[in-house]
């Protein structure tokens, strides 16, 4: 017998569990997020040339599997193609134009802009030869929209929507163990909704590996029912067999909580399902003590689900879940475990300043983190579903959420987007009602509605029963779809008599789904309508519509309504209502784009918050003003609030629930207090002052920012020589960063037809005009001889492949805008022979170091206007009749370094988002401004 020594016997050991490991990682499910490393180019809604000669080929992506053409091609070189990262909204890099569409928020993207409103996108992912035997298959959140995807050639599918998730298997195409192609052609031409809604993959794709045996992608549904402390959870999961084995599999559900302790499990031997059929089992299991999902406290759990095959683990799925009692109550409104809670929401749209709709997660939890600082515990996605990552948001910082479908009907496009966005989101905590329309003018009052709100209504309850239905409606109260939709969804007072709705509809729940839209700008306090700012006091904004106040005190005085969602949260680009041109955001926002409170903010959070608030409005920097009375306003939940002018009483009111108060000041520059008392004792006090002149830059990390994360959200201010925050102030402020990048930057005006972002230009310019002569060796030119003008024929036509010249050399043009020193220009060469030389306006020029086809043209070689190239080449061999041969020669790419970016203040504030680089330690922004002291940011 061979004696093993102890250092082999170990090193056995550690191959042994090494290879245990990898067999293990084989068998169970990964989830790899492939948002880096992708290449960009437009293509052309209706230019096939320009659109790379996509779908043309005389067999396309249609007719025979795997022909897909352009760049939905294997093959396709796209060396010359932007390189990007995900999530990337193009619309948002986009300049503005008064021709563009008003939804969209003007920005020169979608239907009028052919060239702006394909996005192709291309990106290479290597699959080891380990993965064969897996089901592999590639999950996207979301694309904007009426996307085609593409693998390896191989057309996948199409999805028009451009709020569902989807998924589709590549098993079949895949080159284990070598490289793949992953290809997305999205379509942003038609709009879907009537607010901006963003172009391109602005949400992440993952690539997902799986057993054969399988849960199915939002394949678990978890419900709960409490009982004293203890809950009774029933999991139920969809299990898929895309393999041969047959017998039987075992199912262990365990809960865990949310310190990782496992609280609960079950396990259960079933047959596995047959080949390709999807299969649904059964558990329950007890919580004991259960720690329920509140706003306040919003406590999850996780079921974990695993298949065993013989003992082994094939696969591992993580379930999310809260436990927690909704209930809505036709007389005394909404219950969350058992107590009343009124519903105080917002509506919003998806986008942000400077980003557009491509929001990184921090955002998410951001923008959450402000409405809850507001006070508010509810939120509308209205009108569509919403990334996976603001429900994770709202599960983990308690966001009470309607979740809204795009679009009512009762065919497949209809159903199915319901079914999905339902599917996808039905374990969330934070989910409470399933919105399937809004404002559908054509239906609401009619026979129509009714049809397909009973439709998509039941629809619904066959996929969750756990959480009612609404529609927001907007006319024909108490006839159409409001005599049939389980909760009354009523958008705006002006819209009907709510009362008497509910005298007729006793038994029907309701609650406001829009108020407001109401009209404010950040950091203005008179209306001027040439400059298109709408003051920021809360008043009625058009006769039929009421103000903040007016909507909060009829929803709060009326138990039976469950509560009220604000039409919105945060401005968001498109509808400018009551303006047009050149406003290209929306006034409606508490907030404005960047989320910088506006006054009503704090009206809410005195209403609608937990702790006391006093808030004086307006700023007291009225230079010139001196003398005129000027509106004080102050929001504040304290019985009363006195206030003071430079230490003087203007005097003391009282406050009358859920209201504000007013004065009339003559202004006097210096400080303005308003003194809240509670209880006849002074608690806090609100202090306006007037500033000094702007000096120095203040660049400060907002508070709701995910701690240590990599995306960071900075507030720019300027303040006067005693630190003061100048409220007046709109500097243009310059940025720069080290150890990171720059996301976007914005400032809350309305009318900025600011950049949102400064990236690089590129371009993309043809080789034109290519024409050939025939060398007699095939000895290539080192230096240009002078060819006979009058042999040159078009390049390629008629080639006798089987006769062909000992080398050819090809001349062609290319024309250059301008000839600017700090471009940076390449020649992407694509064989059209075996070897080459290549000559830019006569001077031999070399490949790069990096790829041998790439030709690094700087601008001594170049010149403006038309430029000549000629390419001598050794000629490639047709090997088979068939074989179809290269003759585009290449193309030409122009970067344009972006300048220097830079905002400029709006009211006091911009906004600048960042990216920490991974690898970097720190991130350094600096920021800088004429007659300004300049400031930095470490993080
Ligand atoms: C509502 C509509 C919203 C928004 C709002 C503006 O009618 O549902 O999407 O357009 O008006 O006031």
């Amino acid at each position: 017998m061979k004696i093993i020594s102890p250092k082999r016997l170990i090193l056995c050991i550690v191959f042994l569990m090494t290879c245990f490991a990898f067999a293990q990682n084989k068998s169970e499910r990964d989830l790899i997020l492939i948002d880096k490393d992708w290449r960009f180019s437009f293509g052309h809604l209706y230019d096939t040339e320009k659109d790379y000669g996509h779908a043309t080929g005389y067999f396309s992506y249609l007719t025979k599997t795997g022909f897909g053409d352009g760049p939905a091609a294997k093959d396709f070189d796209d060396r010359a193609w932007r390189k990007l990262d995900l999530p990337h909204d193009w619309a948002v890099e986009q300049p503005f134009s008064e021709k563009a569409s008003y939804s969209h928020g003007f920005k020169m993207a979608g239907k009028n802009y052919p060239e702006k409103s394909i996005g192709w996108y291309r990106k290479k992912i290597t699959i080891p030869e380990s993965d064969n035997g897996r089901i592999i298959s590639i999950k996207f959140d979301g694309i904007f929209r009426n996307s085609k995807v593409f693998f390896n050639g191989y057309f996948l599918g199409t999805e028009e929507s451009g709020y569902n998730g989807f998924e589709y298997d590549v098993t079949a195409y895949v080159n284990y163990g070598g490289e793949n192609t992953l290809v997305v052609r999205a379509d942003a031409s038609m709009e879907e909704g009537w607010f901006y809604e963003g172009a391109g993959i602005y949400r992440h794709v993952y690539l997902q590996k799986t057993n054969p045996i399988h849960v199915i992608s939002n394949g678990t549904y978890v419900t709960s029912e409490i009982k004293n402390t203890t809950a009774a959870i029933t999991a139920e999961v969809n299990i898929e067999n895309k393999g041969n084995y047959k017998g039987s599999i075992e199912i262990v559900q365990t809960v865990f909580d949310s310190s990782g302790k496992s609280v609960a499990a079950v396990s259960e031997n079933v047959v596995v399902p047959d080949f390709y059929k999807i299969a649904n089992y059964i558990s329950k299991l007890t919580v004991n003590n259960a720690l329920l999902w509140d706003i306040e406290s919003p406590i999850l759990y996780r079921l974990s689900t695993q298949i065993k095959q013989n003992g082994k683990i094939v696969d591992s799925y993580e379930t999310p879940f809260g436990i927690r009692a909704i209930r809505f109550d036709a007389e005394k409104g909404f219950f969350l475990n058992g107590k009343p809670l009124k519903l105080k929401g917002t509506n919003n749209h998806q986008d942000h300043a400077g980003i557009g709709t491509a929001l990184p997660d921090e955002l998410q939890y951001f923008r959450i983190k402000k409405l809850k600082e507001m006070g508010s515990n509810a939120y509308r996605c209205s009108h569509h579903p919403p990334t996976p990552e603001l429900l994770k948001a709202c599960d983990e910082l308690g966001m009470l959420v309607i979740d809204e479908t795009r679009l009512m009907g009762i065919n497949d496009y209809h159903l199915n987007d319901l079914k999905r966005m339902i599917e996808r989101d039905r374990n969330h905590p934070s989910v409470f009602c399933w919105s399937v329309g809004n404002e559908e003018w054509n239906i609401e009052g009619n026979i129509v509605g009714v049809h397909i709100t009973e439709v998509m209504q039941g629809f619904t309850k066959g996929i969750d029963s756990t959480r009612p239905v609404t529609v927001g409606i907007s006319s024909g109260f108490k006839s159409g779809i409001s005599s049939v939709v389980e909760i009354m969804g009523y958008n705006y007072l002006g819209n009907g008599d709510i009362d008497a709705h509910r005298n007729q509809f006793k038994n029907q729940p309701g609650m406001g789904t829009e108020e407001g839209s109401t009209f404010a700008t950040r950091g203005v306090y008179f209306t001027d309508d040439a400059k298109h700012y709408q003051s920021a006091y809360d008043k009625k904004p058009r006769p039929t519509f009421y103000s903040i106040e007016e909507g909060w005190k009829f929803y709060a005085e009326r138990p039976y309504l469950a509560g009220v969602f604000f039409w919105t949260g945060f401005d968001y680009r498109g509808e400018p209502t009551p303006y047009g041109w050149p406003s290209v955001t929306s006034y409606f926002g508490m907030m404005d784009v960047c989320g910088f409170p506006k006054d009503n903010v704090f009206y809410l959070k005195s209403w609608w918050g937990n702790s006391p608030v006093v808030h004086v409005m307006p700023h007291w920097n009225w230079s010139g003003m001196e003398g005129k009375e000027i509106d004080v306003w102050v929001h504040s939940n304290c019985d009363e609030v006195e206030l003071f002018l430079n230490k003087k009483s203007c005097g003391k009111k009282k406050m009358e629930q859920n209201g504000h108060l007013e004065w009339k000041v003559k202004y006097a520059p210096g400080t303005l207090e308003a003194i809240g008392y509670k209880n006849g004792k002074k608690i806090l006090s609100d202090i306006q002052k007037t500033t000094g002149n702007a000096e120095n830059l203040k660049l400060t990390l907002d508070k709701e920012n995910v701690p240590n994360s990599k995306v960071m959200v900075v507030t720019v201010e300027v303040t006067d020589k005693k630190g003061l925050h100048v409220p007046t102030s709109n500097n243009e402020i310059n940025f720069s960063i080290e150890g990171g990048k720059i996301l976007g930057v914005g400032n809350g005006d309305p009318t900025s037809l600011e950049k949102d972002q400064f990236i690089d230009e590129l371009l993309l310019v043809p080789i034109t005009n290519l024409e050939e002569q025939k060398l007699a060796s095939a000895d290539l030119p080192q230096q240009l001889p002078s060819y006979s003008e009058n042999e040159w024929k078009i390049a390629f036509k008629d080639r006798d492949y089987k006769n062909q010249a000992p080398a050819y050399v090809y001349l062609g043009e290319f024309d250059l805008k301008n000839n600017a020193a700090t471009n940076v220009v390449s020649f992407f060469y694509k064989k059209i022979g075996v070897n080459a030389t290549v000559f830019v306006n006569g001077k031999k020029v070399e490949p790069s170091a990096e790829d041998s086809q790439k030709y690094m043209l700087n601008s001594n070689v170049l010149k403006e206007g038309k430029n000549s190239i000629y390419i001598a080449a050794t000629p490639l061999q047709k090997i088979k009749d068939w074989d179809v041969m290269n003759t585009d020669p290449g193309i030409i790419q122009i970067i344009t370094p972006a300048e220097l970016w830079k905002r400029k203040l709006f009211n006091g504030y911009a906004q600048i988002i960042i990216q920490k680089d991974e690898t970097a330690n720190e991130a350094v922004l600096s920021a800088t401004a004429k007659g300004l002291r300049s400031a930095s940011l470490r993080n």
